[in-house]
């Protein structure tokens, strides 16, 4: 199986956000994907904040948060967000036909 390098989330609410800040963390390098650039933005600040407080606390270095930024991306064209993507993890909402309309486009592994 090939290794995994980079992710793609997709959906930017709660749990994308959890998700991608995790996987980031862990090494990966991960793509959010969201159907409009303000719930990315808003995906983003939920991700920003959490790193930020962490710098707060002395728990990883403002140099080690910009690592973690510059692995990190956002995009609404689902193309765009997924032509890298070695592993895909599906976070959208509890809608059955959005969630197997996502998990067309590749490996599925989902938050609900
Ligand atoms: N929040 C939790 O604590 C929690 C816990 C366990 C499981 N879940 C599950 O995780 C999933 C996501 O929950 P959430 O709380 O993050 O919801 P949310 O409403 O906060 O976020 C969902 C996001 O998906 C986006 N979206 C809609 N259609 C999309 C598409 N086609 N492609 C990409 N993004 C799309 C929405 O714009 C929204 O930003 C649900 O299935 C939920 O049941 C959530």
């Amino acid at each position: 199986m090939k290794e995994v390098k980079n992710i793609t989330v997709l959906g930017a609410g709660a749990m994308g956000a959890t998700i991608a800040s995790i996987a980031v963390e862990a090494g990966y390098t991960v793509t959010v994907r969201d159907i409009d650039t303000k719930f990315l933005d808003k995906g983003r600040q939920l991700i920003t904040e959490g790193w930020d407080k962490r710098v707060k606390r002395g728990e990883i270095t403002a140099e080690a948060k910009n690592e973690l930024m510059g692995r990190l991306s956002f995009a609404v064209d689902i193309k765009d967000s997924v032509k890298n993507a070695d592993m895909v993890i599906e976070a959208v909402p509890e809608i059955m036909d959005l969630k197997k309309k996502s998990g067309k486009r590749g490996l599925r592994t989902g938050a609900g």
